[in-house]
């Protein structure tokens, strides 16, 4: 049998008081619709129908290419943002998922599970459940007596004995395509808020003698349907924890769980020691043996093994193997880090690719920089990469020496195994072999500081 899917994401998600879509904000790192739709591919939709309309080019952005967009300019309810998939899906032979792009929690596995249940039970509609302990604020799935589903409720439209049912609705729904947009012809806006709803369907086939089903959620964390920015959090919470668990079932070590904060599309190979109240986001990469210390924040970074990272900042960086960082290092965007490089205390890197062995142990800026192998720059090395107005390159060959304090002026190029005196200013080419001594020379002036009162004669 083919499967279709319509994912509701027109809303503006007024509990949210944002700006941005609803659905668009993120937990983990991707926005709650690339969630849900992420969870739908698994059960390999024939053709998936993403239903738009509040900020609809925003929201398109982030699906392009990959579903077909329908318009739902105004926003009447649930049961009319389905309507606008009956272009794309009417008639066709097949069963369809129904999914709300706020629930971003669902896995794809339910929905497999959903659908088999579905089947096997041969519903024309099956509804998935969850068991609330708070139900507050969701539609209540009525049973009769025979424990068979009847129609769902939404909080507002509840009667005091409707509102004590636990069992809620998660807003996601498997029905035969073809009955459901019949079916959509006859529902109305008579309720509490004015709006169609889908969840009237369920109802209208129970009346017709169909068949209406529900499969009910083990965990009821999965259904959390964010409506405001309190269950973003929750959330954001359950999605974390989700995450880390995976990774430490694949072999990677946490001091405290609780306080790292990893995105979705993180990759982290074994044995990788992660401390507490470290932040890895967005395409970030850790190989495997590398050691992330407490503090320590990476974006869009890959960063290879037996690495060590200590408190310290990389962003949309590669780091390569061995290489230890900080504490209190920068890594800024652009940059490239080959094996075995030491960056350490307070080191700023700023798009400069910077050779192996190469060591930068303490208080240097290197910007727009390509530095060789087995250079070694003494503490409060400066390259000055910017007039005001431009930026300029730096050039320094393998096995240079830049003593310490030196000004290293852009647009200049230090040759291979070159020496530069510490605290020079260079503006100037440096050939290769050569000594560039840019300071002012020293002057002693014997016996003249016993002139001066600071001195123990003149005390
Ligand atoms: C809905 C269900 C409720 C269920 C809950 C689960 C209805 C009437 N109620 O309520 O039974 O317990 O989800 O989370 O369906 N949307 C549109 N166009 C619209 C209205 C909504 O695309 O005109 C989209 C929203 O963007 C959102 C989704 O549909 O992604 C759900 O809408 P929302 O208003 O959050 O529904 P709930 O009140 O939570
Ligand atoms: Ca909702």
């Amino acid at each position: 049998m083919t499967n279709y899917a319509v994912i509701l994401a027109a809303g503006k998600g007024t509990r949210m008081k944002s700006d941005l879509p609803k659905v668009l904000h993120k937990v983990a790192g991707i926005s709650m619709l690339e969630h849900v739709f992420r969870s739908v591919a698994a059960i390999a939709p024939e053709k998936t129908v993403t239903v738009v309309g509040h900020k609809a080019e925003l929201v398109e952005q982030v699906l392009a290419g990959q579903t077909e967009f329908v318009r739902q300019t105004e926003q009447l309810g649930t049961g009319h943002a389905v309507m606008m998939a009956e272009p794309v899906l009417e008639g066709l032979a097949g069963q369809t998922l129904v999914i709300a792009g706020d629930t971003p929690l669902i896995t794809g596995e339910s929905l497999k599970n959903l659908i088999d249940f579905h089947v096997n039970h041969k519903n024309v509609a099956t509804i998935l459940t969850a068991e609330a302990e708070n139900p507050f604020g969701y539609g209540r799935i009525v049973r009769n007596q025979q424990e068979e589903v009847i129609k769902i409720v939404e909080q507002k439209d509840a009667s005091d004995f409707e509102k004590q049912i636990k069992e809620i609705n998660t807003g996601t729904y498997i029905f035969d395509n073809a009955r459901l947009f019949e079916a959509l012809k006859n529902i109305n806006t008579n309720n509490a808020q004015g709006e169609y709803y889908i969840t009237d369907v369920i109802g209208i086939f129970r009346e017709n003698g169909e068949k209406v089903g529900a499969y009910t959620l083990k965990d009821f964390d999965e259904s959390l349907g964010v409506n405001d920015r309190v269950a973003l959090a929750t959330a954001e919470g359950i999605m974390r924890r989700r995450i880390n668990q995976a990774h430490m079932v694949n072999g990677v070590s946490f001091v405290n769980p609780e306080t790292t904060y990893i995105d979705v599309d993180v990759h982290i190979e074994p044995e990788v020691q992660i401390e507490a109240n470290v932040t890895l986001k967005g395409q970030t990469k850790i190989g495997a043996g590398s050691v992330l210390t407490n503090g320590t924040y990476i974006v869009d970074s890959v960063i290879g093994e037996q690495t060590v990272i200590t408190n310290s900042m990389i962003e949309e960086s590669t780091v390569a193997d061995g290489v230890t960082v900080g504490p209190y290092a920068h890594v800024r965007p652009d940059s490239s880090l080959a094996k075995n490089v030491h960056v350490g205390n307070f080191v700023e890197v700023k798009g400069s690719s910077i050779g192996e062995n190469t060591k930068a142990g303490h208080l240097t800026y290197i910007g727009n920089s390509e530095v060789g192998a087995n250079v070694n720059f003494g503490a409060g090395t400066i390259t000055v990469n910017y007039d005001g107005q431009h930026k300029f390159k730096t050039v320094i060959g393998n096995n240079v020496f830049v003593g310490s304090n030196s000004t290293i002026i852009a647009p200049v190029e230090l040759g291979d195994n070159s020496l530069v005196g510490a605290g020079s200013t260079i503006t100037k080419d440096v050939p290769a072999d050569a000594i560039a001594l840019g300071r002012g020379r020293q002057i002693n002036k014997e016996e003249y500081a016993k002139r001066l009162p600071h001195h123990p004669d003149n005390k």
